[in-house]
């Protein structure tokens, strides 16, 4: 093993070249193909931001509008897909449900599962571009035993989202465009960040050429856990669990301190970031704006407040660089939009769909992509010879 390198969790090893998200981790900094991210949340929209990731430019107003029009008609589920939904018990996870809805999809569409062949590719990405809000959707739906709304295309993606989780069959939908607003911006927010476990995941799983449906499948599946995309529901649960117990931050950081029964404070650390999460400066101030603006306090939004605060002046948050990051506000927001906490990753999937897509899509272009393989340190038995059953004591 004399040639190989240990990296457990891939600290410091760079496992492809990449032109799309740039992170300064040290500096805050966070850039999508050179755009800062905070230029991109205070003037584009999610739809002008999953072009730009993908196809390496902002688009031209026609090609916007293409882009945009052409999703519009690929909202629709095949109609037996209903039947997945139907078989799942309803209180199944709603990210195991995407996951599941994502990768059935590459049974329906027969066509070509090449990954160089680029026109299938393309085809796959407005599939899924334009399918997963709608699977989204029905995942919710499902877990509240409410009928399936079809996408309504009058609507663009996020507005057609809203409308298939939250509209009535028999009534008018009344969309609040604030609502549609703050989505679509936290969607800007998660669209890319460069090669983290998720998205690892859609190369690792690409790299031996499997196709769109399967590897962001199994992105999905990756985003699901509390250390990576789960965080934004857990920090909803702490939260929820501070309250309850009388409020005492104090007290719950002296926990985290002593790593008691392995609490965390959930929505802080990154592994890259060693400095304030730019996300999370968006992202508190929109949830003050949205709290502010509905005239309603909201004393999980406090007690975050409180406890960010506290942590921030702690030497142990301190010497470790430990700063909030994304999810540490975003479920204060989505709770406040009216999704259950078991909705929050599938929101965070939604936002980074267009990031895994152009990920996916530069390795497959990018000549130098080999299938991803790394090697181990082998720690077991030296060779041993093999004894029969009867003679094992
Ligand atoms: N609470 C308490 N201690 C922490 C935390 C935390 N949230 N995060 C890191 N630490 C400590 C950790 O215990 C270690 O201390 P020590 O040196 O005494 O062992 C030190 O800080 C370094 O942490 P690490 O675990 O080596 O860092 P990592 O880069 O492997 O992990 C992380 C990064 C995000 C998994 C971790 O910070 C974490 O578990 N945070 C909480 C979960 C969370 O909020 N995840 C969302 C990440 S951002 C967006 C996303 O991916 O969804």
């Amino acid at each position: 093993t004399g040639d190989v390198t240990l990296d457990v969790g891939f600290v410091n090893t760079a496992a492809c070249k990449s032109a799309i998200t740039y992170i300064d981790g040290d500096a805050g900094i966070l850039r999508y193909r050179g755009y800062p991210i905070e230029q991109l949340a205070e003037s584009s929209s999610f739809l002008e931001t999953s072009y730009l990731l993908i196809y390496g430019e902002l688009p031209t107003a026609e090609q916007l509008s293409a882009f945009d029009s052409r999703l519009r008609r690929h909202t629709l589920l095949v109609e037996d897909m209903k039947n997945f939904f139907d078989g799942f018990p309803r209180d199944a996870h709603p990210m195991s449900v995407l996951a599941s809805g994502v990768a059935a999809l590459g049974t329906f569409y027969q066509d070509s599962h090449d990954p160089y062949d680029p026109e299938a590719v393309e085809t796959q990405t407005f599939r899924l571009m334009a399918k997963l809000p709608t699977i989204a959707a029905y995942a919710f739906r499902k877990s509240q035993g409410r009928s399936l709304l079809y996408p309504n295309n009058d609507y663009n993606l996020v507005e057609n989202f809203l409308w298939m989780t939250f509209g009535q069959p028999t009534e008018p939908f009344d969309l609040d465009p604030d609502l549609a607003k703050a989505l679509d911006l936290l969607f800007i927010l998660h669209a890319d960040h460069e090669q983290n476990c998720s998205t690892s995941t859609v190369r690792l799983v690409g790299s031996s050429e499997a196709d769109l449906f399967a590897s962001i499948s199994a992105g999905i599946q990756a985003l699901s856990g509390p250390l990576h995309g789960g965080a934004n529901s857990a920090v909803l649960s702490m939260l929820n669990k501070i309250k309850s117990e009388g409020g005492d931050v104090a007290e719950f950081v002296r926990k985290v301190k002593n790593k008691e029964d392995g609490v965390k404070l959930m929505g802080f650390g990154h592994r890259v970031y060693k400095n304030y999460d730019p996300r999370a400066t968006i992202v508190k101030k929109t949830a003050h704006e949205m709290f502010e603006k509905r005239a309603a306090s909201n004393p999980l939004l406090e007690l975050a407040m409180e406890l960010e605060a506290t942590a921030l002046e702690d030497d142990y948050f301190v010497e470790r660089k430990l700063y909030p990051n994304v999810d540490f506000y975003t479920g204060l927001i989505y709770e406040s939009m009216g999704f259950p906490s078991d909705m929050f990753t599938v929101l965070f999937a939604i936002g980074r769909l267009p990031g895994w897509i152009a990920q996916y899509r530069e390795m497959i272009n990018d000549p130098a992509t080999k299938i991803g393989r790394p090697r181990q340190v082998y720690t077991g038995s030296a060779e041993r010879s093999f004894v029969p059953v009867d003679e094992r004591g």
